[in-house]
């Protein structure tokens, strides 16, 4: 029968045998694995604020990345980055879009305006503008998708794209308050400016239908 020691020493080399398996098998799996997990790059070209881009980008970055983290864009703002406030709001060729849900290869060859190609602080957009006199924000946060969002709202208007709220959908919409609100709705404000963001958008389109107040 095997004395103590003897029964210790064979426990040690089989933990070691073990060990050394184990590691083995680690590095086959991460050897078989490193392929599917390398990122896949792409090449995308695409405009931006007027200027030609072209990034090299793992085809699972979004837009949103690519604009900030990329191209240091960072007017566009991520809040949730799961499309529910509006934060990172841009236009793509005259329509707006939430960047966090686009990816950015998807965009080769678009146009792409950010809150940093609408103003300078020297020339100010009126939305900008208007944003500043009406005191349409408090920390900034959403602003810039606010702007981005509110430019293009009022270019739907005015191509007469109905909402729900739009009583009437064989006539061009009204720009009424409630029309304004529910096109902006997609566009969370956590500090509440929102009848602010109200007028300053009214103030740029010329006030309200008649009778409407915001
Ligand atoms: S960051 Fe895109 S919708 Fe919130
Ligand atoms: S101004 Fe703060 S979130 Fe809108």
């Amino acid at each position: 029968m095997a004395d103590v020691e003897d029964l210790s020493l064979s426990r040690r080399d089989l933990m070691a045998a073990g060990a050394a398996t184990a590691t083995l098998a680690g590095s086959a799996q991460a050897a078989s694995a490193a392929p599917a997990d390398a990122p896949s790059l792409v090449k995308v070209a695409f405009e931006v604020n007027g200027r030609e881009q072209t990034l090299t980008l793992d085809t699972r970055t979004t837009l949103l990345d690519a604009l900030r983290e990329h191209l240091k864009l960072t007017g566009t703002k991520k809040g949730c980055d799961h499309g529910q406030c509006g934060a990172c709001t841009v236009i793509v060729d005259g329509r707006r879009i939430n960047s966090c849900l686009s990816l950015a290869v998807m965009h080769e060859g678009d146009k792409v305006t950010t809150i940093e190609g609408l103003g300078t602080p020297d020339r100010l957009h009126p939305l900008q503008a208007a944003f500043v006199k009406h005191d349409g924000y408090q920390c900034g946060y959403c602003t810039p998708g606010q702007i981005c969002s509110a430019k293009a709202v009022l270019e739907e208007i005015k191509a007469g794209m109905p909402s729900h709220v739009t009583e009437d959908i064989t006539k061009d919409p009204k720009l009424t308050e409630a029309e304004l609100r529910e096109r902006m709705s997609g566009n969370i404000c956590r500090c509440g400016a929102y009848s602010n963001i109200v007028e300053a958008i009214a103030d740029v389109a010329g006030g309200l239908s008649k009778g409407e107040m915001a």
